[in-house]
């Protein structure tokens, strides 16, 4: 069965016209920006602000669209298990994501997307997973020891940024990409910072003209590097890395991603994992230099693992972590690393009695729902136990929905756990961290959150 074969239909849509829309309750705010500034400004407020003034369903008109946010714990579930195939991610995700990572898996809808999905889960079973371990193990390690050395104030967010970059270079690419490697991460970084910048045409100097540059670099790279990793195969020593797993991996019919597929997919898990795990991994650690009690159960728990220093950390040592495991979930309800998800709806529905046509573009808020007081009492407080599984098993599954969820939920998940969690090991088993004196970090929370200043934080070895 060829790719082409079975690639769902084009779905071609028009942009619904204004007064289709005009029954939502709502306010577009200025022409042409409409509501951009407010949203930038404070997103969260204005969410709130809305959802009390219009209710969970409401219009407004930002980046130069009129869109609907469906806000809660039901519009979640309607839209992300999306049971009757009514939401297009493709022309969601489309205009923010399109130019630099085009048919990146969440940009594929329905039939193609599950055919991609499949080829690519190879590179996130147990196999290939245990050899990332190793690698993130050994790099984490090596970098906590110098935070050690050098202790005393740093800025955590730049820090994590680096390091996570550093082990994307050897877990996605492998340990012997060689001097090519501060390249490939220049090109790459500007690629993510022009996801998200505001000017979108390519213009020479702007963060787009940045990225398009990168964008080309990187294909050349994963072109010229596709056949040699195709030549080493599998094995001991060999192409580990998942850019390596990629390379073998194949379609149902036992045919081999092609070319453009691996560039494609290469550069949005890149991209998908980069900004997630160092706003995650900030966010956890600063809670837990707000939260010293917290910080102690958890030195508890790595202790009671009972590894020496120079131990690697194994599966089965993190499966021992599951206060360690709330705790990152409950950083992940607070500063949810991606706040809004954008889809398009491909055919008309109702939702809350509201008719919306099809090509009405629509955003779900997983920031809101993680702060809805009805389901997260007291919403702003740090509080792990929330997380217990009588508690999980008691709210509505789709009231915490980090990692998105359905057919989209996100494939690196275990991998960010994993992550978290072997970063926790190192760094509480070495290092104790706080914030300075009359410091209250203040955090942008769109589009991805990010501490304004970078984070002050106070490490010292324990
Ligand atoms: C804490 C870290 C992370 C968070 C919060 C996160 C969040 C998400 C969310 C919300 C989605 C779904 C978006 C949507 O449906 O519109 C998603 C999709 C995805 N994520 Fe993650 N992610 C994280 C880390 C990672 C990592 C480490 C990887 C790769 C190693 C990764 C790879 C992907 C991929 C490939 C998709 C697309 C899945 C699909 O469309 O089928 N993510 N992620």
């Amino acid at each position: 069965m060829s790719m082409q074969s079975v690639a769902s239909p084009a779905f071609s849509f028009t942009p619904p016209k204004r007064n289709s829309l005009t029954h939502i309750p709502g306010d577009e705010g200025w022409p042409i920006i409409g509501k951009t500034l407010h949203v930038l400004a404070d997103p969260k407020r204005f969410i709130e602000k809305n959802a009390a003034r219009y209710g969970h369903v409401y219009r407004t008109h930002m980046f130069g669209e009129t869109s609907i946010s469906l806000l809660g714990p039901e519009a979640n579930e309607l839209v992300l298990f999306d049971q009757a195939k009514l939401f297009s991610s493709t022309h969601g995700w489309g205009s923010i994501l399109g130019r630099l990572f085009p048919r990146g898996l969440m940009l594929l809808d329905f039939d193609e997307h599950r055919l991609h999905r499949r080829a690519l889960s190879v590179a996130f079973k147990s196999g290939p997973m245990k050899s990332y371990l190793a690698d993130l193990d050994q790099g984490i390690a090596a970098r906590v020891a110098q935070w050690k050395a050098k202790r005393g104030e740093m800025l955590l967010y730049p820090a994590m940024k680096q390091l996570t970059l550093d082990l994307a270079a050897t877990s996605f690419l492998g340990a012997d990409i060689g001097r090519e490697v501060d390249d490939i991460t220049r090109a790459f970084v500007d690629m993510v910072a022009a996801a998200v910048a505001p000017i979108r045409k390519p213009l020479p100097g702007t963060q787009m003209g940045r990225g398009v540059a990168g964008r080309k670099r990187i294909v050349a790279y994963f072109s010229e590097q596709i056949p040699i990793r195709r030549a080493k195969g599998q094995g001991k020593g060999q192409g580990e890395d998942l850019f390596s797993q990629l390379c073998q991996a194949t379609h149902e019919d036992g045919a081999l991603l092609s070319t453009q597929d691996i560039i494609d997919h290469m550069s949005f898990l890149m991209m998908a994992a980069h900004d997630t795990l160092t706003s995650s991994l900030t966010s956890f650690i600063g809670e837990l230099a707000a939260h010293p009690e917290w910080q102690r159960k958890l030195r508890d728990e790595v202790s009671a693992l009972g590894l020496a220093a120079d131990a690697p950390t194994s599966f089965d040592d993190l499966e021992k972590l599951p206060l360690t495991e709330m705790a990152f979930k409950e950083a992940l309800r607070i500063k949810p690393p991606v706040p809004s998800m954008p889809r398009r709806a491909v055919r008309d529905f109702t939702f809350k009695g509201f008719a919306i046509p099809a090509g009405t573009l629509v955003g779900i808020n997983p920031l809101f729902t993680h702060h809805m007081a009805e389901h997260w009492p007291a919403p702003d407080a740090f509080d792990p136990m929330r997380f217990t599984k009588d508690a999980e098993r008691d709210r509505h599954r789709y009231a915490w929905v980090p990692f998105g969820g359905g057919a989209h939920m996100c494939l690196g998940l275990h991998f960010a756990y994993m992550q978290a969690k072997t970063f926790a090991r190192h760094f509480l088993q070495n290092l104790d961290v706080s914030l300075p004196a009359d410091y209250t970090p203040d955090w942008q929370m769109w589009p991805i959150p990010k501490p304004k200043d970078g984070l002050r934080v106070i490490v010292r070895p324990v």
